[in-house]
């Protein structure tokens, strides 16, 4: 028991210093450019989730391969819900935005522009029919717009002067596409290619371009007094000088770039499920599943290595040790997993000045958190481990780090193995949490689908499945290593 112990505990010391530094490489070392965007705005970003590869594509990504390619560096892709980008630049979370992003004046106070690459357009998307045209046709409708585009500016702009306009802020664009199919909101403002790709993907809805409120184009933002706008403004015109800009123009805004093949409306009542709708889909939401199980079961380990600590200090006779394990279980305990996720996200680059991961970050608030759980339920099982045993031991002689080690612990373990698998499957559930911090482990990659497909209960469904699949193959292998522990007493 004593090698498996030592083992296990180097083995999790080498993983953990394996995360920190390969996070490390790609920051420090600027040989690698990281591009934050906010995928949810075919042809300019969206998931292609056709090839089962998970891969982000669209009209912005190409120009950004392009120009980093031209200008040397590797690129990195990264993710967030659009209100969420200038933050990150400010936070220095990435080194550029690409998202059809309009240099507006506001923004050019907390971020630098490049040159505009692409102009558009604004436009209303409603139900075919529905007679929205213009912006005097909104009077009395409600309507949706993405939270912190300028089309929300210029929605509010547009409620100023037709009356009776409610606003419905959505974070993603499918997302207010969805709710005008549902019949939630009478129209949306959005912007003319993305329009373009939703109403040629669904047949039920139109768009017309409306008088500008404002100027509309796109560029890339960087953070305040980035040394990149130079090198990347004239990329950006060798790119159009050589019409390479055209090309992907093209190549996404053309006709019939339809960005994903969508299903119609479902009759109204009716629960019409149809699980072929996602067949093509499936291999995606499946490579979910090792991200899912990996992360799991890391936190379980580091989760279980860290109570260890923290009940051994609860149980000792050093009262601030016993102070401090319990004042950090009852935080830990008393607030939010939720909470604890996005605080150790977005709190530790600005605390430390290290870019932790979203996967990082999800390991360690999992392992911080179990761990103060854990260590309630390893005290329980070392306190009923029968006290002779430990008055023999010392009797013996047998020093007290010894009789853990070899005779409490184990003993005590494996009392508390059902409690320990209990653990283990909420936290494989809970895993679903990091989805919002943007890893996309099984939950978000059905998310995507139903996003990409305009269905929301067919990838959710199959999603439930995977999980309630994986907690029975727990539960079952769990129940084989209890038995085998028993055979063995
Ligand atoms: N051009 C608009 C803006 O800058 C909308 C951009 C939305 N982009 C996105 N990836 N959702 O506000």
């Amino acid at each position: 028991m004593n090698k498996i112990w030592l083992s296990a505990m180097l083995f999790a010391v080498v993983l953990v210093i394996s995360i920190i530094t390969s996070g490390q490489t790609s920051s420090l070392g600027k040989d690698t450019l990281t591009m934050i965007t906010s995928p949810d705005y075919p042809p300019y970003e969206f998931y292609d989730t056709k090839a089962g590869n998970r891969q982000i594509v669209g009209f912005d990504i190409d120009i950004a391969r392009a120009l980093t390619q031209e200008l040397g560096f590797k690129l990195k892709i990264m993710e967030s819900d659009f209100n969420g980008l200038i933050p990150a630049l400010q936070a220095n979370r990435a080194d550029f935005v690409m998202a059809g992003m309009t240099p507006t004046p506001e923004r050019r106070k907390n971020v630098d522009f490049s040159i505009v690459y692409y102009q558009a357009k604004d436009t209303i998307v409603a139900p075919k029919n529905s007679n929205l045209k213009q912006p005097q046709d909104l009077a009395g409708k409600k309507i949706g717009i993405q939270l912190g585009t300028i089309q929300e500016q210029s929605a509010k702009k547009i409620a100023q002067k037709v009356p009776g306009i409610e606003l419905k802020q959505l974070n993603k664009v499918p997302e207010i596409v969805q709710e005008i199919k549902s019949g939630r909101i009478d129209a949306a403002i959005v912007e003319d290619t993305v329009a373009r790709g939703f109403s040629q993907a669904n047949p039920d809805l139109e768009f017309n371009v409306i008088p500008s409120e404002q100027e509309s184009g796109s560029a890339i933002a960087f953070p305040k007094g980035s040394n990149l706008v130079k090198p990347f403004n004239e990329g950006l015109q060798l790119l159009k000088d050589r019409g390479e800009l055209e090309k992907f123009v093209t190549k996404w805004f053309s006709q019939n770039t339809s960005t994903a093949t969508v299903s119609s409306r479902p009759a109204k009542g009716g629960l019409n499920l149809d699980f072929t709708r996602i067949l093509p889909d499936i291999p995606f939401i499946l490579k979910g599943i090792p991200l899912t199980l990996l992360f799991t079961l890391f936190s379980v380990f580091l989760g279980l290595i860290w109570g260890t600590i923290l009940s051994l200090c609860k149980i000792t006779g050093i009262k601030p040790l016993r102070w401090l394990a319990n004042a950090y279980t009852s935080i830990f305990r008393g607030t939010p997993l939720l909470l604890q996720l996005a605080l150790v996200y977005y709190a530790t680059p600005q605390l430390t000045g290290y870019d932790i991961s979203a996967l990082e970050a999800g390991v360690l608030t999992f392992t911080l958190n179990s761990g103060a759980y854990m260590s309630e339920t390893i005290r329980g099982g070392i306190q009923a481990v029968d006290k002779g045993q430990a008055e023999a031991a010392m009797s013996m002689g047998v020093p007290y780090r010894l009789m853990m080690w070899d005779i409490i612990l184990p003993q005590a373990l494996k009392n508390i193995l059902p409690a320990l698998v209990n653990e283990t499957i909420g936290l494989l559930k809970d895993s679903a949490l990091v989805s919002t911090i943007g890893v996309v482990e099984i939950l978000r990659s059905a998310q995507i689908v139903g996003a990409n497909r305009y269905i929301y209960f067919e990838p959710l469904l199959f999603a439930g499945l995977i999980y309630y699949v994986l907690v029975m193959g727990l539960t079952k292998s769990a129940s084989v290593l209890e038995r085998k522990l028993r055979q063995s007493e």
